[in-house]
């Protein structure tokens, strides 16, 4: 029997899609105070998500490791256009920066331009 891998099967759909995905990392080092790590201001960030509203449009992850653990504190944000992972925050302003561009993206029907603090953050997640 030929198997074919590359398709999907017929009718797959979900009826949540979102126009992004943040997904911050609170694995086994980002966040951990405990370990010398900088914090993250995760209960501040889901309670302000919920209180704007934010889920249906922008998906919010907090995650297990995401596996870069020798940059503290990493976010991946997932859109229609790729991935792109930031890195190395080591202050709360950028996760004030990712909640007003989900509002701005929810606003906009589609993802905005990331905020310009953000990109210093970003570096290359995969293998070239
Ligand atoms: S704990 Fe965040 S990358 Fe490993």
């Amino acid at each position: 029997m030929e198997t074919t891998i590359h398709s999907l099967p017929p009718g797959v759909a979900t009826k949540r899609r979102v126009l992004a995905q943040v997904v911050v990392c609170s694995g086994c080092c980002c966040g951990r105070t405990d370990k010398g790590r900088p914090a993250i201001p995760l209960d501040w960030l889901k309670r302000t998500w919920k209180e704007k509203r934010l889920l249906k449009h922008v998906q919010l992850t907090i995650s297990g490791c995401l596996g870069p653990c020798d940059i503290v504190n990493v976010v991946s944000i997932v859109t229609k256009h790729g991935d792109r992972w930031f890195g190395g925050i080591t202050t709360e302003e950028p996760f004030t920066w990712l909640v007003e561009w989900a509002e701005a993206t929810a606003a906009l029907g589609e993802p905005d331009d990331l905020p310009a603090g953000l990109l210093p953050y970003e570096f290359q997640r995969f293998a070239e």
